[in-house]
């Protein structure tokens, strides 16, 4: 039984240098590695267990060397989606991509859209700038309090902020209207993230407080979450993934530093039997990038290097681990945004082939190939690299896994409500499907394997290789009776893989059906 983990760590914010479209983002001469490396001076970088990786084996970074033998299978992505936020950013890592940019009101939002807001709330609003938070409730906190309107104010990000005195308004009634200007918020102005910010204090001394809340937009689209999730794959998440994908399909522990993360890592890959992690380390972009923090970028790379031997020695002989990030923030830049870049692309594990993954279209390359690894139903976007990976098992295996759980959706199994699904791959590698169909009848019931055999003679298939066979349970159920004596029809030595959520069993056909009668007997 092989029991498959994967992780994708997102470093917030390592860009490893401009993308084709950089430029037009207004983002011209920004390379937040390449330029960190340049900036510390002498000679560079000195990260021996990233650089044996391969991270500066596909962009030149001052003090890695291009030519060692990586370690990993290395590569970097080009960023397919509009936008360099990391909600985009991480949605296509997962497989969604945009067809525009999240709206950003660097001059306010429309006033028809607040003066919604204010009938709805039951409150006017002051503000509508592009402001600092801390600075509009110093201006604003006063007259704010005084008549109770909202203070409402953006920043360079898509985000819409209503900032209140928790004193004023209550903290339900802020986090209320906030669901409000989410619900305003979508289709044409659909923001990323609205937030609510309240503060304390008195005039000239307001401070915010811990109870700020996000109330980020759900993804437009099915993620790898979502795919895990039907499958019955465990996802744990680390960092702020889970409000990226207005907790969808994930939850989270938060992490402030990056050594934060680097714990809740090893205490996962400790204790995690199977399934998926996904990580945000934040420091990258909130702590340095944002900061224009060269020294403490540097610091929290050397930090990441040191800390690469940890998550290696917790890597079981099937695991599969993506470095990555979401965009750019080149701290030596005078921009504190973020930057339009390509991202790294580092996977490693004790059976991953340390292959040259060249330059990927989309970050969603990563997503798409942890979808076939766990054998789900592939993403709409992304091509999967695992095959040039070495991973995914026997043959394709996992992909025959996809296409029998896809098949298993299908399924109509109101009696039993055990859906199964079927996958038969042929000798010439074409393969056939089939789900369980139910009668209220009972006894006219038709198995999935049967009729994924059906499929495949109608579709003149007489060689059969092997079957892959899915049920939502694990361990995974046996083809019945019926099934093996009639895939019996096409040879004994067919592989049989039943795949439940997250462990598989594999035998012959001549194993599961000793001392068959088949056509031989007939003959005799
Ligand atoms: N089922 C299959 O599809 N394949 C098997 O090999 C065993 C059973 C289905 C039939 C029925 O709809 C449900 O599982 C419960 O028996």
């Amino acid at each position: 039984m092989t029991k498959r983990r994967a992780a994708i760590i997102v470093l917030d914010g390592l860009g490893i240098g401009p993308a084709p479209d950089t430029a037009a983002y207004g983002d011209a001469g920004s390379d937040t590695l390449g330029n960190v490396a340049r900036a510390v001076g002498g000679g560079g970088l000195r990260l021996p267990n990233l650089e044996k990786l391969g991270l500066g084996k596909d962009r030149s970074i001052p003090g890695l060397a291009p030519g060692i033998r990586a370690t990993a299978a290395h590569g970097i992505a080009q960023p397919a989606s509009p936008g360099k936020d990391s909600t985009t950013g991480h949605w296509e890592i997962c497989g969604v991509l945009l067809e525009r940019a999240f709206r950003t009101y660097p001059k306010g939002f429309p006033i028809p859209l607040l003066d919604e807001f204010a009938r709805r709330t039951g409150r006017g609003w002051l503000g509508n700038t592009a402001a600092s938070g801390t600075a509009i409730i110093a201006e604003l906190g006063a007259e704010h309090q005084r008549t109770g309107k909202w203070i409402v104010y953006t920043s360079a990000d898509s985000v819409f902020q209503v900032a209140a005195h928790e004193a004023t308004v209550p903290l339900d009634e802020l986090y209320r209207a906030c669901v409000v200007a989410r619900e305003i918020l979508m289709g044409e102005h659909a923001v990323s993230r609205v937030i609510a910010r309240p503060f304390e204090g008195k005039p000239g001394d307001y401070r915010r407080t811990a109870h700020r809340k996000d109330f980020s937009i759900p993804p437009v689209g099915t993620t790898l979450l979502d795919r895990l999730a039907e499958a019955g794959v465990a996802r744990v998440g680390i960092g702020k993934v889970d409000d990226l994908f207005a907790g969808r399909n994930i939850a989270s522990e938060h992490t402030p530093t990056n050594g934060d993360a680097y714990r809740l890592i090893e205490r996962a890959l400790d204790t995690l039997d199977t399934g998926f992690v996904f990580v945000n380390v934040i420091e990258f972009d909130q702590t340095w990038g944002h900061r224009n923090d060269v020294a403490g970028f540097h610091q929290g790379l050397a930090e990441l290097d040191a800390w690469v031997p940890h998550l290696v020695a917790r890597l079981r002989p099937d695991d599969m681990v993506m470095f990555t990030a979401d965009h750019g923030n080149d701290p030596t830049t005078p921009s504190t945004d973020h930057s339009r870049e390509v991202v790294p692309v580092l996977v490693l594990g004790p059976k991953v082939k340390p292959v040259a993954l060249g330059t990927r279209r989309t970050f969603a390359d990563m997503g798409q190939t942890v979808a076939e690894f766990f054998g789900v139903t592939r993403l709409a976007a992304g091509t999967s690299f695992l095959r040039e990976v070495g991973g995914g098992g026997g043959g394709g295996m996992t992909d025959l896994t996809a296409r029998a759980r896809d098949a298993m959706r299908h399924a109509w199994a109101p009696y039993s409500e055990f859906k199964v699904g079927a996958a038969i791959e042929a000798a010439d590698g074409k393969v056939y499907v089939g789900c369980n169909v139910e009668s209220a009848s009972y006894g006219l019931t038709i198995c999935a394997e049967r009729m994924a055999l059906g499929a495949a003679v109608v579709g003149g298939a007489r060689k059969l290789k092997r079957v892959v066979v899915t049920t939502e349970v694990d361990p995974p159920a046996a083809p019945c009776g019926a099934c093996r004596q009639l895939l019996a029809e096409f040879g004994l030595d067919l592989e049989v893989i039943a795949v439940g959520p997250t462990t598989e069993r594999r035998w012959t056909l001549a194993a599961l059906l000793p001392d068959a009668f088949t056509k031989e007997t007939l003959d005799r």
